[in-house]
């Protein structure tokens, strides 16, 4: 059984999916930080975001290991846990603009197809359901107001502790980058379900994931 949950930043994806992996005892798979890991063998090797050819031999020289453990994912570059790290704010901007590239991205679905096959997952990302699983069991596109989900990152950032002052802008840039790439563009898959996450707490939307999934499971 897959289940893909696509949609733009700050909709709420990533807890979502943890959650309902968790309840239903699935892997929880986050396509987004293989972006990230990239982005941040990039950085430490000074390879521009902007050079495919260097990017994609990069991506063949890395191991990038998503692994799901009972506290949360871990995200493993070359054996190092990067988990932590990969959430700065010099990787976010760089995994977006890695994720432009198709060749980049055609070796990232490659690898998502392999982890997730065989498997009962929930994968998370832009392109699951309509690129890495297009013939996914359920498709989730989770999408909410960008005010809000500027709010809900800002408080993310507040209760690690971080100052961002321009998280709004950021995340504004990041959107418009993610969705209108030539690559893939975050779009809603055409079988895909649309929820609206503006008004609806994190409770009330994995209900109704979990009712979609109580649904296909007596098909
Ligand atoms: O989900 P995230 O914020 O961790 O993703 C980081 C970036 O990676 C995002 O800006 C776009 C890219 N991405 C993608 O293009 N396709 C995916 N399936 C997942 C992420």
């Amino acid at each position: 059984m897959i289940i893909a949950i696509d949609g733009p930043a700050g909709a709420g994806k990533s807890t979502i999916a943890s959650r309902l992996a968790r309840k239903l005892g699935y892997v929880n798979l986050e396509s987004g930080a293989m972006y990230r890991a990239l982005a941040l063998k990039a950085i430490g090797k000074d390879i521009s975001f902007d050079d495919e050819a260097a990017l994609i031999q990069l991506a063949r020289d890395s191991r990038i290991r998503l692994e799901p453990t009972v506290g949360g994912n871990r995200t493993l570059l070359d054996g190092r846990d990067v988990s932590s790290r990969i959430r700065e704010r010099d990787v976010t901007e760089g995994a977006s603009r890695v994720s432009v590239h198709p060749a980049v991205r055609q070796w990232m679905v490659e690898r998502q197809r392999e982890m997730g096959a065989g498997r009962d997952v929930v994968m998370e990302g832009r392109d699951i359901g309509t690129k890495v699983f297009p013939s996914a069991d359920l498709k989730v596109f989770l999408d909410a107001d960008p005010v809000v989900r500027e709010k809900r990152r800002l408080q993310q950032l507040k209760v690690k502790g971080e100052m961002a002052p321009n998280v709004a802008d950021e995340l504004r840039e990041r959107d418009l980058r993610d969705r209108t790439r030539t690559a893939s563009p975050l779009v809603p898959a055409q079988d895909a379900i649309v929820i609206d996450s503006t008004d609806l707490s994190e409770d009330q939307v994995l209900e109704r994931i979990e009712k979609l999934v109580a649904q296909i499971m007596q098909i």
